[in-house]
């Protein structure tokens, strides 16, 4: 069970550009929609996760656990919102700098899905408290924002 949740979170993060060379399902604007709102559903996950971090919602390893792990469900879809025509989308924010720079863009999306991975695995375990807690979101968190400061647009 962990084995397969762990692949989902990495494989799906870290093939961003899997579907690239294919023709997509999508229309490049459709397809930006879908994937800013996937990047929502991940930022929904992760102010959940700040709240007890805060001690604003009560602490749980299991909560934090499923939201994890809901991260990389809606990470693993982002590959199929990533093909070139996006680019030309007006109200996208990634900077044209991924596809220049296509194998930085995917070694940021490895790093986030290790620290993500990590966080999956370490609160499935017995005794995963707020302090590991503290640290093993701040990784993924950190993991989020090495990405924007390098791939997304202000
Ligand atoms: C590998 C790179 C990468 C990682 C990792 C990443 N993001 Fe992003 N994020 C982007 C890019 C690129 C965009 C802009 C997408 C676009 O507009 O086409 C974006 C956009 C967003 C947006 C704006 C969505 C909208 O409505 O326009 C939010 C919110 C967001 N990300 C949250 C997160 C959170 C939270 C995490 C971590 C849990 C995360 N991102 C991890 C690259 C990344």
């Amino acid at each position: 069970m962990l084995k397969q949740l762990k692949t989902l979170a990495v494989a799906g993060l870290m093939g961003l550009t899997a579907t690239s060379a294919q023709a997509s399902a999508f229309d490049p604007e459709d397809a930006v929609k879908y994937r800013q709102a996937l990047y929502q559903v991940m930022s929904a996950q992760m102010n959940v996760m700040g709240a007890m971090l805060q001690g604003r919602q009560e602490f749980s390893a299991e909560a934090v656990n499923e939201r994890a792990r809901n991260i990389g469900m809606a990470g693993s879809l982002l590959g199929e919102t990533y093909f070139p025509e996006t680019a030309d989308v007006d109200s996208s924010r990634l900077l044209s700098r991924a596809w220049s720079d296509m194998s930085g863009f995917q070694a940021k999306g490895a790093e986030f899905g290790q620290a993500l991975t990590a966080l999956i695995e370490a609160s499935s375990q017995e005794g995963f408290d707020v302090r590991q807690a503290r640290s093993a979101i701040g990784a993924v968190q950190r993991g989020c924002r090495s990405c924007h400061d390098d791939y997304r647009a202000r």
